[in-house]
């Protein structure tokens, strides 16, 4: 964190000799990442000054003085009474499934891979209807505070579907890892996959923006072919992608992709960040794993909790762990509710195991502080980017704005705790991702947003009709051909005849 002192003649002289677009916070409450002692650092009525895409300075009041004087081309921005946290990072999504949006809100995860899910909905999609959902799930995301997202892209069921959720990745203006996933999909296999993963790696279309690509796969574990995992890691490490992702859900669910799988393929350890999404039922030795090669579990709690991938101990490794949403058609899709859900079911488990044993805990598992550093740094982290999900000189200007005088925050003095526990997404003023305004005023600022809505309606009515008519799945006796499937019990909430399950309105 730089001070007053430090305006240094580098600063000077880089403020002074790039002409470059320049904006200046000032007066506001800044939620800071101090890097040498790894702690948060609140700044009241402080300045941020970002160049281009990076923050460049941030300090307390008073001390930015000189900067502001020497360029006048500096926009400067009255932030008083006002907050700002870096963006919100999301390290699990499926943007192209915008489309879905209230069609599944009572699904199974049973029903969903039936249904919903990359071996099914690819049947149906149109390159121009990923590409519209791709990006308006985008905007979705960046109003509601979150600039970085790892999209683990399983819409790729052609050369063209998967290059048009590329491309509304690159559109969108979002910082997003776009992670190619390979599967044997309807007329195009992992064969077919490689060349135009290869093609698209070559090309670079993305390199001007903030999005940079990965590699998704999930089929490291239980009975890996050994073959394929080479030629997808092979091309992982030949393009050097910015992460590898897989759905790891073990316990009966069975697709286990657990960092075990890895370790047994010797590919756990290695520069590139890998992301296990859910990780439900990680063992102990998967934990131990985890840490002793630094990657990153993505917990996403709606869902784990909406499907019942459930979590019994992620608790335990919330040092290897950030937050992600998964498929955000079905429930909330911003990560500030993501990181209040978390925060209070890890209250709720931790005291349950007190309360169990006919105890009292007095103390409280889990602070704010936490849930903030799970929404930011910790993204920041399970990605490999140090420069992400921090307010820090030096850090990547992907920032979020919040009225501190909204009704829901009026008298707040701990803007962590505010932000966590009192916020909603409609307090976010501002979202800037590389330094860019995304989100302004409390509204899209970005050219064409009426015509990105008025596309993605026509995309999502005609995916909402072919899904009206799309017959149920059957469950079926077993998941997956593994363990049997059985009916959990639904609730009755009316007092009455039957059990007031109710419709569902689509
Ligand atoms: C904030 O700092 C500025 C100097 O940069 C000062 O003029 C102003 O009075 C301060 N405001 C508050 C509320 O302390
Ligand atoms: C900005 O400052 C430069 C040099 O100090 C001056 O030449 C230029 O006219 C100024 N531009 C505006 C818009 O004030
Ligand atoms: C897959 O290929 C077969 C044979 O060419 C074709 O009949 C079918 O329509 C294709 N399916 C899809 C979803 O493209
Ligand atoms: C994809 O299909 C090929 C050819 O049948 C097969 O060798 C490979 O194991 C399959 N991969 C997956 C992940 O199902
Ligand atoms: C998909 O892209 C690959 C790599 O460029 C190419 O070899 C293949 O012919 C393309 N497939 C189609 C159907 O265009
Ligand atoms: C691979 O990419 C990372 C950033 O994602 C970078 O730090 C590293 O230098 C790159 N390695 C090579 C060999 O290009
Ligand atoms: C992981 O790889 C790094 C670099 O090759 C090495 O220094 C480290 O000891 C390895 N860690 C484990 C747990 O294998
Ligand atoms: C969701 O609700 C509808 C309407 O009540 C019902 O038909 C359907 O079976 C439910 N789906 C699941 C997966 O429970
Ligand atoms: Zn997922």
């Amino acid at each position: 964190m730089y001070r007053g002192s430090f305006l240094s003649a580098n600063l000077l002289l880089l403020l002074t000799s790039v002409k470059a677009a320049s904006i200046l916070f000032q007066g506001g409450i800044i939620i800071a990442f101090d890097k040498a002692s790894e702690e948060l650092r609140v700044i009241r009525n402080g300045s941020l000054l970002v160049q281009n895409d990076r923050i460049v300075q941030v300090s307390d009041a008073g001390s930015m003085k000189a900067a502001s004087s020497i360029s006048n081309q500096t926009q400067v921005i009255d932030v008083t009474g006002k907050i700002i946290t870096p963006g919100f990072i999301d390290t699990h999504r499926h943007g192209w499934q915008t489309a879905f949006k209230t069609i599944a809100s009572n699904t199974s995860l049973v029903e969903y891979f039936g249904r919903y899910g990359e071996f099914v909905a690819g049947d149906f999609w149109t390159a121009d209807d990923v590409y519209n959902s791709q990006l308006a799930g985008l905007y979705d995301s960046v109003n509601g505070g979150v600039t970085t997202t790892l999209d683990h892209a399983h819409h790729t069921w052609s050369n063209a579907t998967a290059e048009a959720g590329l491309k509304a990745s690159i559109d969108s203006g979002a910082r997003v890892f776009w992670s190619y996933a390979f599967h044997n999909v309807t007329n195009y296999t992992v064969e077919d996959q490689l060349p135009n993963f290869r093609d698209i790696a070559s090309r670079g279309d993305y390199k001007n923006s903030p999005t940079t690509i990965g590699v998704a796969y999930d089929f490291f574990g239980p009975a890996p072919n050994v073959n394929e995992v080479n030629a997808v890691i092979g091309l992982a490490k030949e393009f050097n992608v910015s992460v590898i992702t897989t759905h790891s859900l073990q316990g009966p669910w069975g697709i286990t992709n657990s960092p075990e799988d890895f370790e047994s393929l010797g590919i756990l350890n290695m520069s590139t960040p890998i992301v296990f999404s859910h990780a439900s039922f990680l063992t102990a030795q998967g934990a131990s794993l985890l840490r002793s090669t630094t990657q990153h579990i993505s917990t996403t709690p709606e869902s784990e909790m909406h499907y019942g991938h459930t979590h019994p101990k992620s608790f335990y490794i919330q040092d290897q762990s950030a937050i992600g949403i998964d498929t955000h058609f079905t429930y909330s899709s911003d990560i500030l509710t993501q990181a209040r859900i978390w925060l209070q079911q890890t209250r709720y488990e931790l005291y349950s195991d007190v309360l169990e044993r006919w105890r009292v805990p007095p103390n409280n598992p889990m602070s704010v502080y936490q849930a903030f550093l799970m929404a930011t740094r910790k993204g920041g982290l399970a990605l490999r980017r140090d420069d992400l999900g921090v307010i820090a000189e030096g850090a990547k200007a992907d920032l979020v704005v919040w009225d501190g005088d909204s009704p829901s925050l009026l008298g707040w003095v701990d803007p962590v705790a505010a932000v966590i526990l009192h916020a909603s997404v409609g307090d976010i003023e501002a979202v800037l991702v590389d330094g860019k305004w995304v989100k302004r005023d409390g509204k899209i600022a970005v050219q064409g947003y009426e015509e990105v809505k008025r596309k993605f309606l026509e995309t999502a009515k005609r995916i909402q009709e072919i899904w009206r008519n799309l017959p149920l799945p059957d469950p079926g006796q077993t998941f997956n051909g593994g363990f049997p499937i059985e009916k959990a019990e639904q609730v009755d909430v009316l007092r009455g005849p039957g059990d007031g399950y109710g419709n569902v309105f689509v």
